[in-house]
């Protein structure tokens, strides 16, 4: 049976995770929730998000957790640039002794907007959002035919920016806070996959184990999560996803 992983912080990778399902079948489990027995996939496919030319924190110690000898398809989406993401996941996996047989990149709407900005966002994403079936369709069929392509070792030294950002993710959390717009609603408590965020005193607080996947920002129905004391005027989640799926398996 295919495990079907994924990592996501607007629900991108949710999406695209359920159109491999639909196409090859399997078991959707969500990363941050794990604690079964891997034995019971004979092929893996990881699906996340691309952070910093690098991977999520929850996937990159998934992969140093897991042992297993099946075969492993990673696909990775990001908003602007991947960079060197696919070499990167593919040499961590390998690192990690994990049975790598290819890394895929494809591009979905861009969701790190508190920090860049993308211009004419709606149309922009809404003409992504077109061609994703298409493209994750090329993918689908890749993986249906075993398809492997090696990436050559990385230099020592290499990923220093996602490094350098890796360590200082868990501070960001910090930077968020509530405006005046919050109702104590509780759906970023419960939509945060680091249990970073609580209501203390009748407050949202943030702490400082952030990673920095957005879910709060962009899922609080009233626009008050705040970056760095600025509301969020972009809101985004992939609309292909029912809102009580984030975060679940899907068996
Ligand atoms: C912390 C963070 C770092 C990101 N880094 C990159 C990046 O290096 N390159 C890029 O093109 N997109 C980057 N993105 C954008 C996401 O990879 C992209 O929007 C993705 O589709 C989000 O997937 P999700 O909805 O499953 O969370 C970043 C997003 C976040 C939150």
């Amino acid at each position: 049976m295919n495990g079907i992983f994924y990592f996501s912080g607007t629900d991108n990778s949710l999406w695209l995770a359920k159109q491999i399902r639909a196409e090859l079948g399997g078991e959707i489990r969500y990363i941050p929730q794990w604690n079964g027995d891997i034995s019971a996939y004979d092929r893996l496919i990881i699906v996340c998000p691309v952070y910093s030319f690098g991977l999520p924190v929850p996937v990159f110690d998934f992969m140093k957790e897991v042992r297993t000898d099946a075969p492993l398809w990673i696909v990775l989406n990001y908003g602007g640039a991947a960079g060197s993401a696919a070499k990167f996941a593919y040499n961590h996996a390998k690192d990690c002794g994990l049975n790598i047989k290819r890394v895929y990149t494809m591009k979905m709407p861009e969701n790190f907007t508190a920090v860049f900005s993308t211009p004419l966002i709606k149309p922009y994403n809404k003409g992504l959002l077109k061609k994703a079936p298409v493209a994750i369709g090329k993918i689908i069929s890749s993986i249906k035919n075993g398809e492997e392509k090696a990436f050559p070792s990385d230099k020592p030294g290499k990923h220093k920016l996602y490094n350098e950002n890796k360590s200082n993710w868990g501070k960001m959390g910090e930077r968020f806070s509530v405006s005046s717009a919050c109702t104590l609603c509780g759906k970023c408590v419960k939509n945060c996959p680091a249990e970073n965020i609580e209501i203390k005193d009748g407050k949202i607080t943030f702490g400082n184990k952030c990673i920095v996947c957005q879910a709060c920002y962009h899922r609080c129905p009233n626009q008050a999560v705040m970056y760095q004391n600025k509301p969020n005027k972009m809101p985004y989640f992939n609309p292909g996803v029912p809102e009580n799926e984030m975060g679940t398996d899907i068996l």
